[in-house]
């Protein structure tokens, strides 16, 4: 078999895990749910369908496979830069036979174009880009639609086996040494636009959480009254908290002396090892105001991930550079939760820090911007459209990312009050000279 032969293979096979996740999403609910909106927040669960189609047709079968169209006639209905996701149900999307019927003509022809691609000899299919983009756009739609779910009122549809059991981790902090490492790359195959190009980066010393903050640990900081203590809050933070207003993470509810939480349907007592999700960037920043720490930078985030001090190289993930199993993160929607923290040993950095791939998208204090060098490729309203101070940074991946769609390298960003993401974070602070040796 040659390398071309292989990648194709491989291509193949993400291309055909990324249909049944989305096959499951869309199947697991009946039409009425689909069409509807769960959320003014969220596209109706139909649309994503097509619009995983609309964009697999436009790159792979138009642009790659210099086919006919499918359907020109609806590009204009999915092209998300043209409808805000509240007015998406008014549309005259497809039904959902119809837009289940158009994405298997959509695959059916890509695959055709995956068998006749040279898959080398231009920047759009050198290494499988192009195909790579679109295996994870559908995965990143799927975690949207997961986030869907998590927002749909109803009896459970989904199911998974819990998460494995946590463990200790040691310290609760971990110290990154001052200097430079290499942030970014050149070199994944698949590494979108803003994860490019590879550069030298330089934080001080400073000193990151060893995991994700708890659900125990962010309790502590509801019950002390953090939420109504203008002091932990910076002034956006603080006009967001009252006016909405907020009291507790998002899907958090109290009774009596206990707390409860409801993911996909399900409530049940929140489980205290695992780390917190659903709070916005405003929230987290007050946590840890409250704590006497701050979150850490991108730069920090990634440096903790990837610097192996023994080497003075970065790595691929945190536990080396071979890809994910299911013994290092908490990644693709095998569980319905981030597991509680040590639970993944094998996937510890070097420096250290546990559960920085998978389990919650961590917020970073880092504004979205390209970094030095950065080229547009291969369309700006991939990324560069979002550059500015509007959005923060997440890093990591959730429990619902697949990885074909996650690296350490990989940059999500949102705006600084969204809850209904897979999010939580970790804390960082400075380290005195003292501590710095
Ligand atoms: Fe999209």
């Amino acid at each position: 078999m040659t390398g071309i032969e292989r990648l194709r293979d491989e291509v193949a096979a993400h291309l055909v895990r990324a249909r049944e996740r989305t096959t499951l999403l869309t199947g697991s609910v009946d039409d009425h749910d689909l069409v509807r909106q769960h959320s003014k927040l969220m596209s109706p669960l139909v649309w994503d369908l097509a619009h995983i189609g609309n964009q697999e047709e436009l790159w792979l079968v138009r642009d790659v496979g210099g086919r006919e169209p499918v359907r020109s006639d609806i590009d204009e209905l999915y092209d998300a830069f043209k409808h805000a996701r509240a007015n998406r149900p008014e549309l005259p999307l497809l039904g959902p036979a119809e837009a289940r019927g158009y994405v298997g003509e959509v695959r059916d022809k890509v695959f055709d174009v995956l068998e006749t691609s040279p898959l080398e000899g231009s920047r759009l299919v050198d290494g499988g880009f192009a195909f790579g983009m679109i295996v994870q756009h559908e995965q990143q739609h799927d975690e949207t639609m997961l986030a869907t779910h998590q927002l749909r009122v109803g009896p459970a549809v989904l199911d998974a086996p819990p998460p494995p059991r946590g463990a200790p981790v040691g310290p609760a902090e971990v110290l990154v040494p001052a200097g430079p490492f290499t942030m970014g790359t050149s070199t994944e195959a698949w590494a979108l636009d803003n994860e490019r190009p590879a550069h030298q980066a330089h934080t001080d010393a400073f000193f990151i959480d060893t995991t994700p903050v708890t659900n125990a640990r962010y309790a502590e900081f509801v019950e002390d009254g953090g939420y109504a203590d203008r002091r932990w809050w910076s002034e956006a933070g603080w006009a967001h908290v009252v006016k909405t207003p907020l009291v507790a993470p998002r899907f958090w509810e109290r009774d009596g002396d206990r707390w409860y939480r409801t993911a996909f349907g399900t409530t049940a007592p929140l489980d205290p090892d695992q780390p917190v999700v659903h709070v916005c960037y405003h929230e987290a920043e007050a946590f840890a105001r409250w704590a006497g720490r701050r979150l850490p930078t991108e730069v920090e985030w990634e440096k903790a991930a990837r610097f192996d001090p023994a080497t003075g190289r970065s790595r691929r993930w945190p536990w080396g550079d071979e890809d994910p199993t299911e013994a290092h993160a908490n990644l693709g929607q095998r569980h319905l939760s981030p597991a509680p923290v040590g639970a993944y040993p094998a996937g510890v950095s070097a420096l250290g820090v546990h559960q920085l791939i998978g389990d919650v998208w961590e917020w970073t204090s880092t504004d979205f911007h390209g970094y030095g060098g950065f080229e547009v490729f291969p369309y700006a309203e991939y990324s560069q459209v979002f550059f500015g101070p509007d959005y923060k940074v997440l890093r990591g991946g959730s429990f619902g990312s697949d990885r074909s769609a996650v690296r350490s390298t990989f940059r999500n960003w949102d705006y600084p009050i969204r809850r209904q993401i897979f999010a939580g974070f970790r804390c960082a602070r400075d380290a005195s000279p003292e501590e710095s040796v």
